[in-house]
């Protein structure tokens, strides 16, 4: 028995193995949404341009919306043999109405649905990626305010380098963040194109209305180029790219978290409700989380490569190639909205241990720049600067002392031009106090940087 729709021409069913090979359904199946509201706005307007009747459009659209809920509440038995959602959802239509049903591919392709249910799923979860990241925003936003005093140590090769303000390095993964919002809205304009009417590459011979289904899906305009509209996927690599960048992103601040748990650093802990222990190893309490977040960066860089390989060498149009690309799309979107989820109850609960932070912001001789600043101020080269403090820190190597206790006597012997107010730089609060401009990690300037924050959050 020939159970597809396409069997017209054909003399055998297809081999059984095949039709698991070929399927989609296992992957597609959450489309459904997307499939049924592009049926919809396809047959309105069919309605309404009388290529079918009125009557017929209304059972169609009835029967689209009843089916819809009835996949929700799991009332539909979704059938590998019939392939993908799209031929599901036309066959079950066809089952309950007829003939009817039978109308609505009318001037339509599967290759049509394909690329259109895929442009409405990235469009609705860009909108939700972008609120979790959002709040991801808003939570640094909040936690930067709150520690905008407390001082860390900055790191250049992962050296002690420079004290800054915890708010500061904090607004830094905000701000990159930020981007990847911004990145998503501007990869939305390339998405939000509606391809609905390039039939199965050329177009249809019927009389279409696509302005009509770009209002009803909301869509910015219709395609310009049929082939192209079929065949192109780089709307989804584009956004892959921008998921590959937030979780390289999410991967670096968990790294940095991960580390900053470790005993020796003791800057950052988390509750045992997010930790987990050793199956051996009776005492571990284990950040597995953050490793995860930053393992998944693995599987969304994949996808993004998936994506790029897949496509590399098709001829127009669509090819069956591309059945393939949907498992990345629903993947990467999967595994980034949980990171962020997950993410977010560590920035929901993570506490920063700012006593140990201090005492390693002063470590390393970490105001060393400070004290060539103060030179230079005092007309001296930068780069003469840089070598008296050089000599500075020797000395205070083999003296074993910190450079804040440093006598005035000891520093003059070592250049004659340091006076007495050079102790008012030589603290990590003065250093950080100090660095005021513009982007700068003083707390004047991270309150800044949050009102601005802040904005952004409201006007999103
Ligand atoms: N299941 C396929 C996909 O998901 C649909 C194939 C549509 N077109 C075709 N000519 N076979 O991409």
């Amino acid at each position: 028995e020939l159970k597809q729709l396409w069997t017209g021409c054909f003399q055998q069913s297809m081999n059984e193995f095949l039709q698991q090979f070929n399927e989609s359904i296992s992957v597609d199946e959450v489309l459904y949404r997307e499939d049924i509201a592009g049926s919809i706005a396809h047959v309105t307007m069919l309605g309404e341009r009388n290529i079918i009747d009125e009557q017929d459009k209304e059972l169609i659209v009835k029967t689209l919306k009843d089916i819809e809920y009835d996949i929700e509440h799991g009332k539909v038995e979704l059938k590998v043999e019939l392939e993908d959602i799209h031929m599901n959802i036309e066959s079950e239509l066809i089952r309950r109405i007829g003939n009817v049903g039978r109308k609505l591919h009318t001037g339509r392709s599967r290759n049509d649905q394909v690329v259109l249910d895929l442009r409405l799923f990235t469009r609705r979860n860009i909108k939700a990626l972008i609120k979790l990241l959002l709040d991801t925003v808003k939570q640094l936003t909040r936690l930067a305010q709150l520690h905008k005093h407390h001082i860390m140590p900055g790191f250049t090769h992962f050296q002690f380098a420079q004290p800054i303000s915890l708010g500061h390095y904090l607004l830094a993964y905000a701000s990159m963040f930020r981007r990847d919002i911004e990145r998503l809205l501007d990869c939305r304009r390339r998405v939000n194109v509606n391809p609905l009417g390039s039939a199965a590459l050329g177009g249809t011979t019927h009389p279409i209305d696509r302005y009509r289904t770009t209002e009803l899906l909301h869509f910015d305009s219709p395609s310009g180029n049929s082939l192209d509209s079929i065949s192109d996927r780089d709307f989804i690599i584009e956004f892959l790219s921008h998921c590959s960048i937030t979780i390289m992103h999410l991967s670096r601040i968990s790294e940095e978290f991960i580390i900053f748990m470790n005993p020796q650093f003791d800057y950052v802990s988390l509750p045992d409700s997010l930790l987990t222990g050793s199956s051996i190893m009776p005492q571990k309490k284990n950040p597995d989380i953050l490793e995860l977040i930053r393992g998944k960066t693995g599987r969304v860089y994949g996808n993004l490569f998936n994506m790029l390989t897949i496509m590399k060498s098709q001829p127009l149009a669509y090819n069956k190639d591309m059945q393939e690309c949907k498992q990345p799309l629903v993947d990467s979107i999967e595994t980034l909205n949980m990171c962020l989820t997950a993410f977010k109850l560590i920035l929901d609960n993570v506490k920063f241990n700012t006593g140990r932070m201090y005492v390693s912001a002063g470590e390393g001789f970490s105001i060393a720049t400070d004290i060539a600043d103060y030179l230079a101020k005092k007309k001296i080269p930068f780069r003469s600067c840089h070598e008296i403090v050089g000599k500075i820190i020797k000395f205070c190597v083999q003296e074993a002392k910190p450079l804040d206790q440093l006598s005035l006597e000891e520093l003059k012997a070592i250049h004659e031009d340091i006076g007495e107010d050079i102790f008012e730089i030589l603290s990590v609060e003065k250093s950080v106090e100090h660095k005021d401009h513009v982007g700068a990690t003083a707390p004047s300037q991270v309150q800044h940087s949050v009102d601005v924050f802040d904005n952004f959050v409201k006007d999103m």
